[in-house]
């Protein structure tokens, strides 16, 4: 098989996809944990990231940066380390919730065995201006938002996830992040082997109150249908 002809056709197979209506992307774009081994097109790469830099941020300042890693040697060296850190977060969180055997906990299983071939992950930092703040986070996770959405449109599928975390400084030395960048999300992307939606969410009445801390709102209903 002509291996290159190969991914040069899955890659315009992928960037054909078209963009999905915006509604029914906030309904079912869930978090994206099995990739197939399709690379990410660099244009739709760009175009992800155009969309993530739209962002909202607190005076429009924009703090959101995103290293992005790839396969160049340093990017292949983080993937690394951070596969050790999800194989120990997962473990950990395995252990300490309990998981059974299920489709979940394999797909979790399988999600951090294969880490470093994960075709992008992105660590979504924050270049501070002032000293960490509890708000800070809401000048970048929007921007996390709109990235998941936009790889959804394109096609890809990714997952939110802290588990950098437990290589923090490991990264910070390796990838060269000053100390005053918040490495807020790391974020993996591919193409997904399943699909997207339905999401499980609590429904409405749970979670909207009217005029008062948990006052019921009777115009909303117990449903978790996406509305029409
Ligand atoms: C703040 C935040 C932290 C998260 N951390 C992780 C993580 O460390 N590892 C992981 O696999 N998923 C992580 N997730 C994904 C959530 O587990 C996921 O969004 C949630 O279970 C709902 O599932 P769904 O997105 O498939 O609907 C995180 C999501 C958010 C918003």
């Amino acid at each position: 098989m002509d291996v290159t002809r190969d991914k040069a056709l899955r890659c315009i197979c992928v960037k054909s996809r078209s963009a999905v209506d915006l509604l029914h992307g906030l309904a079912t774009t869930r978090s994206i944990r099995r990739y197939t081994d399709d690379p990410v097109d660099p244009d739709d790469l760009r175009s992800i990231l155009w969309y993530a830099g739209r962002a909202p941020s607190g005076s429009n300042r924009q703090p959101f940066r995103f290293l992005v890693l790839r396969d160049g040697p340093d990017a292949r060296r983080a993937k690394s380390l951070l596969g050790d850190a999800f194989r120990s977060g997962w473990n950990a969180k395995r252990e300490a919730d309990g998981y059974r055997p299920s489709r979940f906990a394999d797909s979790m299983q399988r999600y951090v065995d294969r880490f470093e071939s994960i075709p992008v992950v992105i660590l979504v930092c924050l270049d501070r201006y002032r000293e960490p703040d509890p708000t800070e986070g809401a000048s970048v996770y929007p921007a996390c938002q709109n990235l998941l959405l936009a790889a959804r449109a394109h096609g890809y599928g990714g997952a939110m996830t802290m588990w950098h975390l437990g290589v923090e400084s490991e990264l910070r030395e390796l990838l060269g992040i000053p100390s005053n960048v918040g490495l807020s999300a790391c974020i993996t992307l591919g193409v997904p082997e399943g699909s997207h939606g339905p999401v499980r969410r609590k429904p409405l009445d749970e979670i909207v109150f009217d005029d008062r801390w948990e006052a019921p709102a009777d115009w909303v209903d117990g449903s978790t249908e996406e509305p029409q």
